[in-house]
């Protein structure tokens, strides 16, 4: 049968490679991505531009935008925490850059050093900026049913950090289930939450996949009208201010589990295959 069409959002360069405690030499993060831009895929999170204080993995995100061959047709989506990052995004001639929030104050405040209201009003002037420089503008809010630090995180939380982001001007809000614990009904109880906020079309579903039940998670997401998923090819990543928090959904997982159920990706699964191993070869290189 045909559902009709699923996008889904890769993040393994950017949430995957994150984690890796060795540092993965530029080169081959360029040649994961383009690999991945030969897959099908529309939109690639390629790295951020983050402090490399906090996330030494990401230190060489100019250099990575530089070297990638872009293809027309695939969106290059880079992280960006502040005005500092979105001025280097820019440069580098990013498509597409991320804004990011969390749903807890604990988690605000390991992730990104700050109260949420302080991280939304140091978004602002990015947001202004991305939007004023014709770049499309995402936004994350993170760990949305489970917090390292704050416990459960209430949907009314979750709901008015959706709000707020796409107050900013996000033509799409990632719901990140940051810790990979969240079982399907309570991701159901958040979404119910949310859409009294924001419809589906304006929502992506990211779920790590550290508990097993980021495709149980999909399927709630999907039956509630969501249509995007972020997932990192190869099950990479984690989140490296969430303790335990172990991989992102594979990517490679995601798109049979769709095709399954008739669900169209666009995606070549060979090629997907073959990024998977790539991926996990710079996990674990070959001694
Ligand atoms: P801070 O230490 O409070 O602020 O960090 P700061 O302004 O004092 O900056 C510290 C140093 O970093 C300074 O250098 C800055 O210049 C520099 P120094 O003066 O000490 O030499 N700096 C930068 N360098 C390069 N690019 C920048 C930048 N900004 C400052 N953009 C800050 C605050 C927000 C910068 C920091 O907390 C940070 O970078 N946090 C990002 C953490 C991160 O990337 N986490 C992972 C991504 S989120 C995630 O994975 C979740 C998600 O996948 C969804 C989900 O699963 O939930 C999206
Ligand atoms: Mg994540």
């Amino acid at each position: 049968s045909d559902t009709g069409f699923v996008e889904i959002f890769e993040v393994g360069p950017r949430d995957g490679l994150q984690n890796e405690a060795r540092l993965i030499p530029a080169v081959d993060k360029i040649a994961l991505i383009d690999l991945l831009s030969t897959s099908g895929l529309r939109r690639i999170e390629a790295t951020s531009f983050v402090s490399p204080k906090w996330v030494p993995q990401m230190a060489d995100a100019a250099e990575v935008m530089a070297g990638i061959t872009r293809r027309p047709g695939v969106a290059y989506a880079v992280l960006t925490p502040n005005m500092r990052g979105y001025t280097a995004a820019r440069a580098a001639g990013a498509d597409e850059v991320a804004i990011f929030a969390a749903a807890t104050e604990g988690f605000s405040r390991a992730n990104l050093n700050a109260s949420t209201q302080e991280v939304l009003a140091r978004l602002a002037p990015v947001a202004t900026a991305a939007l004023g420089d014709g770049l499309r503008l995402r936004g994350y809010v993170s760990v949305v049913t489970d917090c390292p630090f704050d416990g459960r995180t209430p949907p009314a939380s979750v709901a008015r950090a959706v709000a707020a982001l796409l107050a900013l001007g996000c033509h799409e809000v990632s719901l990140g289930e940051t810790l990979g614990r969240g079982t399907p009904e309570a991701v159901d109880a958040m979404l119910e939450a949310v859409l009294n906020e924001a419809p589906p079309q304006v929502l992506a579903g990211h779920f790590h996949d550290t508990g097993g039940r980021a495709l149980d998670n999909v399927d709630v997401a999907l039956a509630r009208g969501i249509r995007v998923f972020d997932s990192a090819v190869g099950g990479l990543g984690g989140c490296p201010y969430a303790p335990g928090a172990a991989g992102n959904l594979a990517t490679e997982r995601l798109a049979t589990h769709l095709a399954a159920s008739g669900w169209a990706t666009g995606l070549d699964q060979d090629i997907i295959a073959r990024a998977a191993t790539m991926a996990q070869t710079l996990r674990a290189p070959a001694a």
